[in-house]
């Protein structure tokens, strides 16, 4: 679907690693071209046309931002590098300064290392205690083993929404209500979610929510941070300098600016925040429900497919997203991943910064094929072929 408007996929190529980063289309191109030859001037500082277009079309993304989250209110979107970045400045910009020592924080053995480092380091910080919530036999989060992980010291739980190995959709909704009955805070990382999946904060009750931009068409160095209104005025910065102060004076006095400038200090990354904007239109166009459709159709061809395959070890077999992660007997992940990339197919082997994932799945190292919309069965065919060539081993050894 919609593979035309993707410049890489005129080139003998098969992209299966969208869950790293996703194919950009000719739109984002254009957009930064425009920004960069038309209209290049800094945001919130210029009296000029150009910086007042500049402005126009920066906080036009945080509307559409708003927009595809179902945000009440722009303030509540702030502009980040990354999701790694947005989660470090909730760990720190809030959590820092409202847990205390013996406070717990719940976490799952499947998450990324950047939902776990931030908190180990409050760890070391603080004296906060990092609990993990068990996963079930199919390495996923239950209500009931999120309920048995809390105690009375459980102050916030932050999980992936999807994580990005096992791929499980946790059931956010439940988790969210049943910790605010508890007076506890949760932190979704959204980063494998909000591009596949309908998000709807208010629904959802979200307390904070971090996800990157690059993993839904758009440009790297852009990430969103979600802060749930109530919230708005306890966050703190972890950056200062310019853009997110009202004023200062020699004897250290200062004010600074309300969310979201707070948390922009520096000039922001502007063209990629504005590409970032022509991309969010652009999944619009599409619309995220028939993206969710296409990719739950092309997962469930993948799967049924790769089962045929000799040798093949499924370890995701019951996850919901377009994720699945497999290994072949007795062949090293990353001795795999080489040999497809022979075949200019691309997937990505290791432990997919997941380390501490190894025991609940009992392997360290593992191939993920994750998929987007602009996928197709044909290129599933083609990789369930190079799988089964009956001289794979030679040609790896
Ligand atoms: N977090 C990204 C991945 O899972 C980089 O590949």
């Amino acid at each position: 679907m919609n593979r035309e408007d993707f410049p890489i996929l005129n080139k003998d190529i098969i992209y299966f690693d969208n869950g790293a980063t996703t194919l950009k289309p000719y739109i984002l191109s254009d957009s930064l071209t425009d920004y960069y030859n038309n209209y290049s001037a800094n945001a919130h500082r210029g009296d000029y046309d150009i910086s007042l277009k500049v402005n126009v079309m920066y906080e036009n993304t945080r509307e559409l931002v708003k927009g595809f989250i179902n945000a009440k209110n722009t303030n509540q979107i702030a502009f980040t590098n990354n999701c790694t970045d947005a989660l470090n400045k909730i760990v720190f910009g809030y959590f820092k300064h409202h847990l205390n020592k013996g406070d717990e924080v719940l976490l799952t053995k499947a998450e990324h290392a950047s939902n776990i480092l931030p908190w180990f380091e409050l760890v070391d910080n603080i004296g906060i205690k990092v609990n993990y919530i068990d996963l079930d036999q199919n390495h996923k989060v239950t209500l009931e083993n999120v309920k048995k992980a809390i105690t009375s010291n459980t102050k916030v739980i932050s999980i992936a929404h999807i994580t990005n190995v096992v791929g499980d959709i946790r059931p956010i909704k439940e988790i969210i209500e049943y910790a605010h009955s508890k007076g506890i805070k949760v932190v979704i990382d959204g980063a494998q979610s909000v591009p596949h999946m309908k998000i709807d904060v208010q629904n959802l009750d979200m307390d904070f929510l971090a996800f990157s931009a690059h993993k839904m068409c758009g440009p790297t160095g852009v990430g969103v941070l979600y802060i749930k209104e109530e919230l708005l005025n306890d966050i703190k910065p972890i950056i200062y300098g310019g853009g997110m102060n009202v004023s200062f004076e020699f004897d250290g006095e200062k004010e600074y600016k309300k969310m979201p400038y707070l948390l922009e200090a520096g000039t922001p990354n502007i063209a990629d925040v504005i590409a970032f904007g022509s991309i969010i239109n652009y999944l619009n166009k599409i619309g995220i429900i028939n993206i969710e459709r296409q990719e739950k159709e092309l997962k469930e061809y993948a799967l049924n497919k790769l089962k045929e395959v000799k040798d093949i070890i499924i370890y995701n077999n019951e996850s919901e997203s377009s994720i699945i992660t497999f290994n072949i007997k007795d062949i090293f992940a990353q001795d795999l991943a080489i040999y497809l990339n022979k075949y200019n197919i691309c997937v990505r082997a290791g432990n997919h910064c997941a380390k501490i994932l190894k025991d609940d799945l009992g392997i360290k190292n593992t191939c993920r094929m994750s998929l987007y919309f602009y996928n197709t069965k044909e290129e599933i065919d083609k990789l369930v072929e190079v799988l089964n060539k009956p001289n794979i081993i030679n040609e790896i050894i």
